[in-house]
């Protein structure tokens, strides 16, 4: 099926009901998926899809997941975490006893509860709650409720698992201790303002349908919300390309301090 309708009339269009802006993502990508979704719902232009969306909300959630890909894990990339836990922390440390933190596009929730897990285990000190953020309204929702299945469950390590999760039938809750150790919002990383004075913030598996402008400004924004010394830790795929520039040096593979 070919699509020749308007894209710029689609992305104001669904800007308006989603106040996603899809201009900072990616085209190709993001028409593509856009594209194979609506093959899937058998709709033949975008003034068809958007009476859908409109009117279908099953339909909207599904097709919000499907471009936003809201996968995500406890302790993605174990390796990274260690370094994390072992390299990272300590030197951020040195110099004061609590630690001031944001997970960036935090999706369901695993990677800020990934963070106070580790932090309540080794007796890590934060100075406020996790600010965990997402754009997506529904994912937060799951995210704090805090419960997970079986195998989404079993990617924390199993002593974190046994100590901070209480099963209750085919799931596991997160216990309320670490659950009071974040506070969830909404924020769209790409139009709100953020805050100030960060230790750490993890931005991981977000960026990748943005194009390469829209990161280069967002790697900025993060700098400027760093403290000097701070830490941005990002996914295994992703490198800040003249990180310099943007007042950021790497330490560490997917790690880049604050100058
Ligand atoms: C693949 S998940 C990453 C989850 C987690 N950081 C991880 O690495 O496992 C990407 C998340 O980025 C969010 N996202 C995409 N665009 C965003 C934006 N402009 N502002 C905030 N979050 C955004 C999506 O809603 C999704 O939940």
């Amino acid at each position: 099926m070919e699509y020749t309708a308007d894209w710029d009339w689609f992305v104001k269009r669904f800007e308006g009901m989603s106040r996603i802006d899809l201009t900072a993502y990616k085209r190709p990508q993001m028409e593509r998926r856009i594209n194979s979704f609506m093959r899937t719902v058998g709709v033949p232009d975008y003034k068809s899809f958007v009476d859908l969306l409109l009117n279908d909300k099953v339909v909207y959630r599904r097709f919000l997941d499907h471009i936003t890909i809201n996968v995500s894990e406890f302790f993605r990339n174990p390796n990274h975490w260690e370094v994390l836990e072992k390299e990272i922390v300590p030197v951020l440390l040195k110099d004061k006893n609590s630690l001031k933190v944001w997970s960036a596009g935090c999706s369901t929730g695993e990677e800020p509860y990934s963070l106070a897990m580790m932090f309540k285990g080794k007796n890590i000190n934060i100075s406020e709650k996790i600010l965990a953020t997402d754009i997506d309204m529904d994912v937060l929702e799951k995210a704090s409720m805090g419960i997970y299945s079986d195998k989404a469950a079993q990617t924390a390590p199993d002593t974190y698992r046994n100590r901070y999760f209480t099963r209750e039938g085919d799931f596991f809750r997160v216990n309320d201790d670490i659950k009071k150790m974040i506070k969830f919002e909404r924020q769209d990383l790409l139009k709100d303002q953020f805050g100030r004075g960060f230790d750490l913030i993890l931005c991981r598996n977000v960026v990748i349908y943005f194009t390469e402008e829209t990161k280069q400004k967002l790697y900025h924004k993060f700098s400027e919300a760093l403290r000097p010394q701070g830490v941005l830790f990002i996914g295994s795929t992703e490198q800040i390309f003249q990180a310099r520039d943007m007042g950021l040096q790497s330490i560490a593979t997917f790690f880049y301090k604050k100058i």
